[in-house]
């Protein structure tokens, strides 16, 4: 016998890119770096970089309004907001509030996650606990971010790495039968562990510098540390519902790096035709990489109904987390 349970159903999907393309050959132009190693080392050929006047807030409206005319609601259907951001427009209010605001939603709640290139897995598993206890309805759940405002422009090392946009999902509250069958997120887990804090962080903010700071990273010791951090919360996906790598269809990862994705793939016994890739045209966008490669995966018609899709990301802190969810 099953029992009646909520899930939370992805309803609908936006996504929304800056208009301005740069390509590697650019940034060589700026830095000691060449296409070749930026392609070769990470399988970033291009990013799109937000122009002057487009901010985190004014992608995430963007990405929302789209995400709510493909589920086909209206703004006011919405009455939670969580937006997953690292570079937030202001130090507060938080973006979600500016998304409340700009799509004129004056009920219901909303607030930010900071929990950087996890943040979307972060902020959909926090969504995903307020709709299945009840308290809410439908949620908005945004990856935005602009880090081409926190780069230093002349760190070779990580500037090349990253680049803007924002992805945004409709989850809505539905009864399911509480079987894996079931549509919407099935499982969802998250870690994080701060002695590792200094490996991937920002050299400013309010309380100690007072101005937004750059970011730092050791790239190498990330990378080691990831494609182990990924593949054990993934594990931990696997155990809690039964499922298995085979019952995938879709593997839409967070897009740091092709070699990461590629790894943690084989490890997980993901055949290579499942994986949603779009580091090439994105670069690392942080917490707005899975929402925009869920939208583009939806939108070309890989991502249908029934489908289950895996996602996972690694980042700043360091957090870790991953979720299985019946489309
Ligand atoms: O999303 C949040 C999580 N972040 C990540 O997942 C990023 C994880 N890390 C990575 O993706 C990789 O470590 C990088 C792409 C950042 C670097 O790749 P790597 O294969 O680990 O290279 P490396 O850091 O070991 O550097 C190799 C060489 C170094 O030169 P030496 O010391 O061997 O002479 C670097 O100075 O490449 C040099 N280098 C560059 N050369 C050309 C570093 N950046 C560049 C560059 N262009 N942009």
């Amino acid at each position: 016998m099953t029992k009646t349970m909520i899930r939370s159903v992805i309803r609908g999907t936006g996504s929304c890119l800056p208009a301005r393309v740069v390509g590697n050959d650019e940034l060589a132009g700026r830095v000691e770096t060449s296409d070749e190693w930026i392609a070769q080392r990470t399988g970033i050929r291009r990013r799109h970089i937000a122009a002057e006047g487009e901010t985190t807030s004014t992608l995430a409206i963007a990405a929302a309004r789209a995400a709510l005319a493909d589920a086909g609601l209206e703004a006011s259907d919405i009455d939670l907001i969580i937006v997953a951001t690292a570079t937030p427009d202001y130090t507060f209010p938080s973006v979600a509030t500016q998304v409340q605001a700009g799509l004129e939603i004056t009920h219901g709640v909303a607030f930010d996650v900071a929990a950087v290139c996890s943040g979307f897995v972060f902020a959909l598993a926090t969504a995903d606990k307020f709709l299945t206890s009840g308290s809410h309805r439908r949620a908005l759940v945004i990856g935005s971010e602009t880090f081409s405002r926190i780069l230093d422009w002349n760190d070779r090392t990580t500037c090349v790495l990253f680049g803007d946009g924002a992805g945004a999902v409709v989850v809505e509250a539905q009864e399911a039968g509480g079987t894996v069958s079931d549509r919407g997120v099935l499982t969802s887990h998250l870690r994080s562990d701060g002695r590792h804090r200094s490996k991937l962080y920002v050299d400013g903010g309010p309380s100690t510098t007072g101005k937004a700071g750059h970011l730092r990273m050791e790239g190498r010791e990330v990378f080691r540390h990831a494609v182990g951090m990924i593949t054990d919360v993934v594990e931990d996906a696997f155990a809690a519902t039964g499922l298995t790598a085979e019952d995938v269809k879709w593997f839409v990862p967070h897009q740091a790096n092709k070699r990461i994705i590629d790894a943690s793939a084989e490890k997980l016994g993901i055949a290579a035709h499942k994986v949603v890739i779009t580091v090439q045209d994105h670069g690392n966008t942080s917490a707005a990489s899975i929402p925009l490669a869920l939208d583009e995966a939806r939108r070309d018609g890989r991502i249908r109904q029934g489908d289950l899709v895996l996602i996972e990301a690694m980042g700043g802190g360091f957090t870790w987390g991953s979720a299985l969810i019946r489309w």
